[in-house]
């Protein structure tokens, strides 16, 4: 199986990832590290330098790598990852694919985010929180009909780490 937790940035995908390998006993893969050490550049660096488009055929193709070759791996997304191409498709369509979205509202979001915008090359220009606020509102809007459409969404506001994952653990076991 493959459990791939989807979500907006912020959203703690790596976090709970890891913990959730862990706890499974499977190896945690996550797509942005494994771009950046395929492509031996930050993500940053990678907008900076290639662009968006580049970087959304990277992703796709080592979505499609990781969904061809591997098994008893718990995926951390990008936050753009099943938004683009036929990326959500190929993730849903497997049989061997357990999809989450990990939901969290637009307020924890966004002050989460204010403090981590740096490394994040799609909001790091934005200087106010209000502001940041603002495009993550609307960007959630475009994008909530994508993560919606995981097989399992969990809702994260106000959970603990453990509390989230008992959460994903009760669709897995
Ligand atoms: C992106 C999210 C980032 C990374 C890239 C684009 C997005 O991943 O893939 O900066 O489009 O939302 P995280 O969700 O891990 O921050």
């Amino acid at each position: 199986m493959i459990v791939a937790l989807m979500g907006y940035m912020g959203s703690g995908k790596s976090t709970i990832g890891k913990e959730l390998a862990t706890v499974l006993n499977y190896k945690f893969l996550d797509l942005d590290s494994v771009i950046s050490d395929a492509e031996k550049s930050s993500i940053s660096d990678l907008f900076k330098k290639k662009g968006e488009i580049y970087f959304r055929k990277k992703e796709a193709f080592y979505l499609n790598e990781i969904l061809k070759s591997e098994n008893h791996v718990v995926l951390a997304l990008g936050g753009g990852t099943p938004c683009y191409g036929n990326n959500l498709q190929l993730l849903l369509k497997q049989s061997k694919v357990s999809t989450f979205y990990l939901k969290l509202s637009l307020p924890l979001l966004s002050s989460r985010l204010f403090k981590e915008k740096n490394d994040r090359p799609l909001i790091s220009h934005i200087d106010s929180e209000e502001a940041l606020t603002e495009f993550i509102g609307k960007h959630l809007f475009e994008r909530s009909q994508y993560y919606s459409q995981a097989k399992h969404i969990i809702d994260i506001d106000g959970k603990s780490q453990q509390d989230i994952l008992e959460a994903i653990l009760m669709y897995l076991i």
